[in-house]
């Protein structure tokens, strides 16, 4: 989604914003654009990539700026075109802004406008902020930026900057993360770290509706009343390389690989010689007998995680577990309970229907235990609990890592929970803790060995249709299967209830029709065969994902590709890998950029 960088220093301004927004690439965007200052505010922006944006500004002569703001717009109000692109300048000129989020409020800020005498160019709610800001302008930023935040109903995070101030740079957020880079003679803002990191390691989050005021000297925070915050200094523990490809061809490659380390990052500090220790949070074990219910809530493949922990967390505590997606959650209107949890998977920890949903389970008195990646994000800081995925920077706009971690931070949960609930043996607990120990080293082995699957991927990369079944969490991994697939490498694949099939869609499949069937639950693997020999028999392919025991299945499916052993409850961290590597090289055969999907975004900040 938006990707926002600002800069204030002694450093030409043009190369810091385009390297800036060059690591904010991967969040997704379809234009690009920045706005420099010094007499006045000059800016080029344009529909497409980087690289455009970069052609034009070589056409221009910009002047030598030490501040200005750039921008990577994802389009949301009005088609990708340069004039819909960000930065947006007031009619007089004076004022250019850049904005990640959304109004709500922007038809009716621009009939007041309007009726002013303002002019609009563009389709955008932002252009409406531009010339609210300039319409409001008395020669003091801050205030004029408060004032103007009265009027404005929505998510925002906004970068701006004056021609009356070339030693200012002004921004502000709410429900849109944004961040302020603290350096040595210059300053920076920006939408997430790796656009900061080749100059500072040293930030500030933003809370919601904090103003702050960069020079090139410092950053002064203030409330929406004008009151100045003192903030806290974050500093960036991860290595540069964690952002960089470091010799992969794409960032989902390398992250891929990084799974047995982020697994082990993720599970090795929480097992302790009495059993698995949960930092941070702060449920009681009286608390943990006492629940009744649990909520999961999420999107997209965090959401896929949710599923699969609904089926381990049920199996292994008994306690009722309801899965929603969060752009679903809050408009059913969820009844709440007495003695019930949520439970919030976000890699980002900013998407904004999942901290919607967290905020309604909050205001309905439910506690939040949130599964997070991002250290310091929204919905980390707004729940009563986080664990987190010690996955490291997701680059790539697929989730690999993020979503195996994710999985992990679930079977810790459900086994803490099953322990206090004393719904397992000591002996269950124990495969289930040794076998959570092995699975980095498993994940590894796995990963080493799966070279053969590029071969495969070729063979299938120009096929449009595929599906995919599996039963119980086999269901649950098809779907993130078919998510892998679909994303990078735009083939159409639907994940399907391998018993479902039949009752209707099982119409699609004709010779020839690609079927990957997961097979490793234990008690379902006869009547996965059967329905593998259902679509056989209809012609389709048959590529089988198979626990290594598992040889019969050799009998009925074309190729079959074997995952590690492991108990039938752990298998969704194994049966996705194969799919991962598979979609990926899919994707890279059919020319795909695999890092980057069309129309997809990394951090999902609009509802
Ligand atoms: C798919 C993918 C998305 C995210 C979803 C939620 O590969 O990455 O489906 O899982 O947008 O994002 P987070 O986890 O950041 O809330």
């Amino acid at each position: 989604m938006c990707g926002i960088v600002g800069y204030i220093g002694i450093e030409p301004a043009v190369p810091v914003l385009m390297a800036g927004l060059e690591k904010l690439e991967y969040r997704g965007y379809d234009s690009a654009g920045i706005s420099v200052c010094t007499d006045g505010i000059y800016t080029v922006k344009t529909k497409g990539g980087l690289s455009d944006l970069a052609k034009k500004i070589e056409q221009v002569t910009l002047p030598e700026a030490t501040l200005g703001i750039g921008h990577t717009r994802w389009a949301t109000h009005g088609v990708p075109s340069d004039v819909n692109s960000h930065p947006h300048v007031s009619q007089d000129g004076k004022i250019s802004l850049v904005h990640n989020g959304i109004i709500e409020n922007y038809l009716e800020l621009k009939a007041e406008l309007t009726e002013k005498g303002y002019r609009f160019l563009s389709e955008t709610d932002t252009e409406i902020a531009a010339q609210l800001f300039a319409s409001l302008y008395d020669g003091d930023m801050v205030a004029t930026l408060r004032r103007m935040l009265q009027k404005i109903r929505g998510a925002y995070a906004f970068g701006i900057i004056c021609s009356d101030h070339p030693d200012c740079l002004l921004a502000v957020r709410k429900d849109s993360p944004l961040l302020v880079g603290l350096g040595k003679n210059e300053n920076f803002i920006a939408s997430d770290i790796p656009a900061l990191l080749e100059h500072t390691r040293d930030y500030y989050l933003l809370e919601d509706n904090e103003i702050v005021l960069l020079k090139q000297d410092g950053a002064s925070v203030f409330d929406l009343e004008g009151r100045p915050v003192q903030k806290e200094v974050f500093h960036v523990t991860w290595d540069f390389s964690a952002a960089q490809k470091e010799g992969y061809d794409y960032f989902m490659m390398k992250e891929i690989m990084e799974q047995p380390r982020a697994l082990l990052k993720t599970i090795s500090p929480r097992m302790t010689q009495n059993g698995i220790s949960l930092d941070g949070i702060g449920l009681t074990e009286e608390m943990i007998s006492s629940l009744r219910r649990i909520h999961i809530v999420a999107c997209g493949s965090a959401w896929h995680a949710g599923v699969v922990g609904r089926y381990v967390i049920e199996k292994l505590t008994r306690i009722p577990v309801e899965v929603d997606i969060a752009s679903e959650f809050r408009y059913r209107e969820p009844i709440f309970g007495e003695n019930e949890l949520c439970i919030i998977i976000s890699q980002s920890g900013e998407t904004a229907d999942t901290l919607a949903a967290l905020r309604e389970a909050k205001r309905n008195g439910v506690r939040v235990l949130s599964i997070v990646n991002v250290v310091g994000s929204s919905i980390a800081r707004e729940s009563d609990d986080v664990l987190y995925t010690w996955a490291g920077p997701e680059i790539a706009v697929a989730t690999t890592k993020g979503y195996t971690t994710q999985l992990a931070v679930l079977y810790l949960i459900a086994l803490y929970f099953a322990k206090a609930k004393g719904t397992l043996s000591a002996q269950e607990e124990q495969t289930y803790l040794q076998e959570l120990e092995k699975m980095p080293a498993k994940t590894e082995s796995f990963l080493k060995n799966c070279g053969f699957l590029k071969g495969l991927a070729k063979q299938y990369a120009k096929r449009e249709d595929f599906f995919i079944i599996g039963r119980g969490i086999d269901y649950a991994a098809a779907m993130e299967s078919s998510l892998k697939l679909k994303e990078i490498s735009y083939i159409h694949s639907e994940a399907y209830a391998a018993g479902e099939l039949k009752h209707g869609t099982i119409s699609l499949i004709e010779e020839g029709t690609p079927v990957i069937a997961i097979a490793t639950q234990e008690s379902l693997f006869e009547k996965l065969l059967s329905n593998i020999k259902e679509v056989k028999a209809r012609g389709a392919k048959v590529i089988a994902i198979a626990k290594e025991g598992n040889r019969a299945i050799e009998d009925v499916a074309d190729e079959v590709i074997y995952i590690p052993e492991a108990p039938d409850l752990l298998t969704a961290s194994y049966n996705v890998l194969p799919m991962q590597v598979f979609a990926y090289h899919v994707a890279v055969a059919r020319g795909c950029n695999v890092d980057k999907p069309r129309n997809l975004a990394k951090s999902v900040t609009v509802e």
